[in-house]
């Protein structure tokens, strides 16, 4: 077979990220070589500790190069502060805009291990759709004197435009369909029966003009005839969260806004068991960035136990927008193992199992 080399970035960033982002480059390394895969790796900065040490917290020499070299990079967290330092914005909501990757993917999927009890009865396996470039996260914000008199108004900008809500739902179809045909192939029948669906997810019910655009912007790009097979239904943002918690099994592709997409992918990871283990990737047009959904952990940074589960599952998300599903198949199935068995588990699971042992156990089972 003949072998193909893949340069990948290495963004630690802050906190935990510096522990799972090693593990994710592990795992790269250990891929069985009958793949044919060859991967280079290049260290770069980003995060709160480089803005303490160089004024910026996204240096352009890791945009330039991530931008010029790598095919894919695998980005940790950043640990933000959560009140306004003068000069600080947060790299990876940079990162985002700057590269175009227009929509972050969030697969939540139950797996079955003796080691912890799935928080839901029947198993789910979802994906969240994050719009990834607007919204809120603009970050047009400013704050003036009441004219009343009386303290101070902070105002934001919330953004939406119908270029951004097409593209995301447009590739929430294409994902909802590729799952669809990944299920036809599998063994059970419960899973052949499961039909495609996008759930759009708003509140144009107050926000009708932002929201409303949003709304109305997906349902026409889910509504191409390349999509006949996806049935679409909306959910207004709140009852949607009380669905998520109530039938998370119902759901297949949730396409949202930045915002509420953020909330609900931490909301279904608590579903399947842990933050530490859903995984998330960043894609546009180019580059792909596979991402943990949790952030620095900062109570647990440091002590060697942070589930690198996340961070291998979004190697495995890369890989397979990177069109390499054979290699994230390898990926997933060897995680699915460890969980399955269950002797080598961390302790957000209720295990007990170092970080370096629950990743020396999946590289076993590659
Ligand atoms: P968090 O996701 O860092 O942690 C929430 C809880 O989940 C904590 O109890 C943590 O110990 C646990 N947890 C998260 N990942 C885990 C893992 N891999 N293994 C075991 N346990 C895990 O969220 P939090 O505490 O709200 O934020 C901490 C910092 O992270 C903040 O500075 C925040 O701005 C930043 N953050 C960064 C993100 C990013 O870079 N994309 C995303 C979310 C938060
Ligand atoms: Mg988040």
């Amino acid at each position: 077979m003949a072998s193909r080399t893949l340069r990948i970035g290495l963004i630690p960033g802050d906190g935990i990220g510096r522990e799972v982002i090693p593990a994710g480059k592990k795992i790269l390394e250990s891929l069985p070589s009958s793949l044919g895969l060859k991967f280079s790796f290049v260290d770069l900065d980003a995060g709160y500790e480089t803005f303490k040490q160089t004024g910026t917290a996204l240096p352009d020499k890791t945009v330039e190069t991530l931008q010029k070299e790598c095919d894919g990079a695998l980005f940790g967290a950043v640990s933000s502060p959560t009140t306004k330092v003068a000069g600080y914005t947060s790299p990876i909501v940079a990162l985002r805009k700057k590269l175009s990757l227009f929509a972050n993917v969030r697969p939540c999927k139950t797996t079955l291990s003796p080691a912890f009890a799935s928080p839901t009865p029947h198993p789910i396996d979802l994906v969240i759709v994050r719009e990834n470039t607007e919204d809120l996260y603009v970050k047009e914000e400013k704050t003036y004197a009441d004219p009343s008199g009386e303290g101070q108004i902070a105002e934001a900008i919330k953004r939406i435009s119908s270029k951004a809500s097409w593209r995301i739902a447009n590739i929430a179809g294409e994902i909802a369909v590729r799952r669809q045909k990944m299920r036809e192939s599998a063994a059970s029948a419960e899973e052949k029966d499961k039909k495609a669906l996008v759930t759009i997810t708003h509140k144009s019910n107050v926000l009708s003009q932002t929201d409303g655009l949003f709304r109305s912007t997906a349902r026409e790009a889910l509504s191409q005839a390349k999509f006949s097979s996806v049935a679409i239904e909306e959910q207004i943002v709140d009852s949607m969260v009380y669905k998520l918690f109530l039938q998370p099994q119902y759901y297949d592709v949730i396409v949202a806004p930045n915002l509420y997409g953020d909330l609900l992918s931490d909301g279904a990871a608590a579903l399947v068991g842990s933050l530490g283990l859903v995984p998330s990737a960043n894609v546009g047009d180019g580059i792909v960035i596979g991402e943990p959904c949790h952030g620095s952990a900062p109570d647990i940074e440091g002590k060697g136990i942070a589930n690198p589960i996340a961070t291998i599952r979004s190697v495995a998300v890369m890989l397979e927008f990177l069109d390499l599903p054979e290699a994230a198949n390898v990926i997933y199935r060897a995680v699915d193992a460890n969980l399955a068995e269950g002797s080598f588990v961390s302790p957000d699971l209720g295990g007990t199992a170092k970080t370096s042992q629950v990743v020396n156990d999946i590289i076993k089972r590659l």
